[in-house]
């Protein structure tokens, strides 16, 4: 049991370079160990979630050397094999999920198993899809919590709708139906993160993705990605902590250097825009540094397709305590679902400096004190949450300073997280 104590500050100034986007590092292994050959990856996620799926893809065959910041990873020629351990995904649901897509295709028995948080999070959504393909996959329960065990066996191709917006559903499909025989249709009704199809596509997979309505649909060919050099972009979820720092914190300006800016991924920064923030992108090629600085906020309502993953939603918490007003956050079941209820998360972080929240069915309110001068000192447990712990530790350095129990979680996603936080001087 640890905690560390954020101390509030009067002044922010300087730029921060987040780390490697987990999503992008969490693909970059897994192509890379698919792939008949050596890849290399540069400005790899340094989390203990993409460092656990690096383990795997040892576990599973693939050699994996570290030279200074660039990671190497040669997938075995023949293909991966089982590992006759359990595959340890730790904290990280994008391990899991995407792994299960990828083993259900690799002779053998595979078991995937995590800890106590990633342990109570439901598996169904990937195991369903994958049964239909043909895959030997089941877990604990009806919601099919891990431990996941799944047999390797031939898949076929499928036509499938994902019911609840999902890149990591998604992406397993896609992943399995890499050695399905015959081409795998997936359908989904709102876009989520582009980053599979756009590694795939780079790694030479045919596949086509075209827009239908809110959503798109997504067509793959089987094939074997061939070996790339990785440059992996920086971490836009991870860039929204500052940004909102920036915003609601007095006398700060703050710049966030290098973020990768797809339109699925920057959603944030219109929703600070609209609560009034001073926000300015400055694009860049495919990537922008985004310029913020104190604002005076004011509510608004947020619908989880701005968002869509909805892993901004605890920080937007705290900039809606903020904020002059109430605050509507609409349709955000999916956040029950995560490594913690962030549902409950989100609402518990804003009660903590003093606003006032309800809820109704899906959505959730947040009545803000104004301004973050007003917060109160608090203390919270985040649980096995690391975002819970990066929006706490920002609540407290723009408000009055908290305390934050068990933060090494932090480390699931970004180990650098507080050194990066206290050198905004
Ligand atoms: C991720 C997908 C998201 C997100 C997670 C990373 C991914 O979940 O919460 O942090 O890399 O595919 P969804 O599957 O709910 O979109």
């Amino acid at each position: 049991m640890s905690h560390v104590i954020v101390e509030a500050k009067t002044s922010l100034k300087g730029s921060v370079c987040v780390p490697g986007d987990k999503s992008a590092s969490h693909r970059a292994v897994i192509l890379s160990a698919l792939a008949d050959g050596t890849s290399t990856i540069e400005g790899l996620s340094p989390g203990l979630d993409v460092h656990g799926t690096a383990t795997i893809a040892a576990q599973l065959g693939a050699s994996v050397a570290i030279d200074g910041s660039v990671v190497s990873i040669t997938g075995p020629r023949d293909g991966l094999v089982a590992s006759a351990t359990p595959l340890d995904c730790g904290n990280s649901g994008t391990t899991i999920r995407l792994l299960s897509g990828v083993v259900a295709s690799v002779a053998g028995r595979h078991t995937l198993v995590g800890d106590h948080s990633l342990s109570r999070r439901p598996m169904d959504r990937v195991a369903i899809p994958l049964r239909l393909m043909g895959a030997s996959i089941g877990g604990e329960g009806e919601r099919e919590t891990p431990p996941l065990t799944i047999d390797g066996s031939n898949l076929s191709g499928i036509d499938y709708t994902v019911p609840v917006p999902s890149a990591q559903v998604k992406s397993a499909i896609l992943l399995a139906a890499l050695r399905a025989s015959g081409d795998t249709v997936v359908r989904e009704s709102l876009r989520t993160r582009t980053t599979t199809e756009d590694m795939l596509r780079h790694s030479g997979v045919t596949l086509t993705s075209t827009p239908e309505g809110e959503g798109r649909v997504i067509h793959l060919r089987p094939g074997r990605p061939s070996p790339q050099r990785w440059r992996v972009p920086t971490d836009p979820s991870q860039a929204a902590f500052f940004a909102v720092l920036g915003l609601i914190a007095s006398n700060a300006t703050i710049r966030i250097l290098d973020v990768e800016a797809s339109p699925e991924r920057i959603g944030f920064v219109s929703v600070l825009q609209r609560l009034g923030g001073d926000v300015v992108v400055e694009r860049g090629d495919g990537i922008a540094t985004l310029h913020v600085a104190s604002s005076a906020l004011t509510a608004t309502e947020i619908h989880a397709s701005e968002i869509p993953s909805v892993d901004e939603a605890p920080i937007l918490s705290i900039a809606a305590a903020a904020a002059t007003g109430v605050t509507a956050f609409r349709d955000m079941g999916e956040l029950r679902l995560k490594e913690s209820d962030r549902f409950a998360g989100c609402m518990l972080l804003a009660r903590s400096v003093g606003a006032t929240t309800w809820s109704d069915g899906d959505d959730f309110f947040i009545e803000g004190l104004g301004s973050a001068a007003q917060f109160s000192s608090f203390a919270i447990d985040p649980g096995l949450d690391h975002r819970m712990v990066m929006s706490a530790a920002v609540a407290g350095t723009a408000g009055r300073g908290c305390t934050i129990e068990n933060p090494e979680t932090v480390s699931s996603s970004y180990p650098g997280f507080f050194h990066d936080l206290a050198q905004l001087a």
